[in-house]
């Protein structure tokens, strides 16, 4: 298995292009089930997850085609769909392929996905996703760790889904499952995230009637058949927040390129908060600039435009550095702290109780042999590495490699000493 070498305690400078978000990217390849005409992808990243989403529509019967490898444009087109299903091996590596559920489904009528079991965040259940589709008069059966699915007479029908809880894929499922339904689909609760916005905005350029883009409650029109489209997907606001971290926490200065300021609103007010200096400086740039110290923030992870619990483990190698206790409380998922003790083996002061994580700073990080446990784990442990005394060595960055492109050359182009060392295949 890989591993990055880091040798920490080198401030980073320069300027790092953001790329295209690994979580809009993964609901647009499975939007293209939704018709037989081509639809083409561009400004996708280059990481596994992808691979993963490329691998399943093909094996669903979509022809993919790329123009090199890896690649950022993307040509889907699911003439027929031949295998209406998402085996258990393409599943247990990447969750999100339940989101070829809504399409498939609402396209030809029946489907099949392997159940994902829970993951080192979290139990994470599919069961709102599943009972959303039954609204809309789907008949499922969970049998033999499957999913089975049908909608009578081929068709689903449009109705009124209230989410008890949101969540993202589960809205986005529904979206797609909603454009090809008969009549009007109601979803409330519905999740805000930008990725959503980006699912919305691609949809209508196959045809799809959808109101209500940024708000809780989405109204959708079915349409007998969608049409293909282009579309470039929106910049990582994960990968943005990801770096602006990096800069405030080496004590840098970093311009982000290619980035959505506007989808950074939370991260870029408490690194704010925390004393770094962080602006936007163009209509698709942030600069950050580390202060002479950090203080201790408080953040609560939320639902989009809240603090993403995607960035929580990122925040948490930052408050190891910052003068003061700050509390970071999860409420997304009921497991994500695992980088947590990681961390404490680098030397940061940390406790933890039910989901609030109390982080007591500044620690010296001192670098060791540290484990990633999910992508953000990963990313944050990266983090630490960049400001520990000697050489950190993260293991199991393939983790990290499912959702970060290139990450290695983006950091060392800013300066940082680290690398990747291959090991035996995984
Ligand atoms: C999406 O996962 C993202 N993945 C995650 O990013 C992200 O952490 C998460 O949203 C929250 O922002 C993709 O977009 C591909 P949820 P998703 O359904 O949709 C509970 C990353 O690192 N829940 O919004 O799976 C669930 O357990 C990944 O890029 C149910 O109880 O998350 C959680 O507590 C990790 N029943 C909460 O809702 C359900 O049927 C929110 O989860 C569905 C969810």
């Amino acid at each position: 298995m890989d591993k990055f070498v880091i040798k920490g305690g080198k401030p980073l400078h320069g300027t790092v292009a953001i790329s295209g978000a690994k979580n809009s990217a993964l609901p647009a390849m499975a939007a293209s089930l939704l018709t037989a005409e081509p639809v083409a992808l561009h400004n996708i990243p280059r990481v596994r997850d992808i691979i993963t989403m490329a691998k399943l529509l093909a094996f669903m019967g979509a022809r993919v085609s790329v123009d090199s490898f890896p690649a950022a444009d993307y040509k889907m087109e699911a003439k027929t769909i031949t295998h209406a299903e998402a085996p258990y091996e393409l599943v247990k590596t990447m969750r999100a392929s339940i989101l070829t559920l809504g399409p498939t489904l609402a396209r030809i009528g029946t489907a099949r996905v392997s159940l994902p079991g829970g993951c080192a965040i979290g139990a994470r259940p599919v069961d709102l996703h599943l009972s959303a589709l039954e609204r809309m008069g789907a008949e499922i059966a969970t049998t033999h760790g499957f999913i089975e699915a049908r909608a009578p007479r081929g068709r689903l029908q449009g109705g009124r889904v209230k989410f008890e809880k949101v969540t993202v894929t589960g809205t986005e499922n529904i979206l797609m499952a909603a454009a090809l339904a008969d009549g009007e689909t109601l979803i409330e609760n519905a999740a805000r995230e930008p990725e959503i916005g980006d699912l919305i905005a691609l949809l209508r350029k196959m045809g799809a009637k959808i109101s209500g883009d940024g708000a809780a409650t989405l109204r959708v029109q079915g349409v007998q058949t969608l049409r293909g489209a282009d579309h470039s997907v929106i910049p990582d606001r994960i990968e943005a927040g990801t770096f602006l971290v990096a800069g405030a926490i080496t004590g840098g200065d970093l311009t982000l390129i290619n980035c959505d300021p506007e989808h950074l609103g939370a991260t870029m007010a408490l690194l704010q908060k925390a004393g770094a200096i962080v602006e936007m400086t163009g209509p698709h740039r942030v600069r950050v600039r580390a202060p002479r110290r950090l203080h201790a923030a408080d953040v609560t992870t939320e639902e989009y435009p809240g603090f993403a619990t995607d960035m929580q483990a990122q925040y948490m190698a930052l408050a190891t550095q910052a003068e003061g206790t700050s509390n970071i409380n999860e409420t997304i998922f009921e497991n994500r702290f695992l980088h947590a003790s990681e961390m404490m083996r680098m030397g940061a002061q940390i406790s933890i109780e039910g989901h609030c994580a109390a982080v007591h700073g500044p620690s010296p990080l001192s670098g060791t042999t540290v484990q990633a446990s999910d992508l953000r784990a990963s990313a944050g442990l990266v983090l630490a590495g960049l400001v520990a005394s000697g050489e950190t060595i993260v293991e199991r960055v393939y983790h990290i490699d499912r959702g970060y492109e290139r990450i290695v050359e983006k950091l060392r182009a800013l300066g940082a000493a680290i690398a990747r060392v291959h090991g035996q295949s995984q």
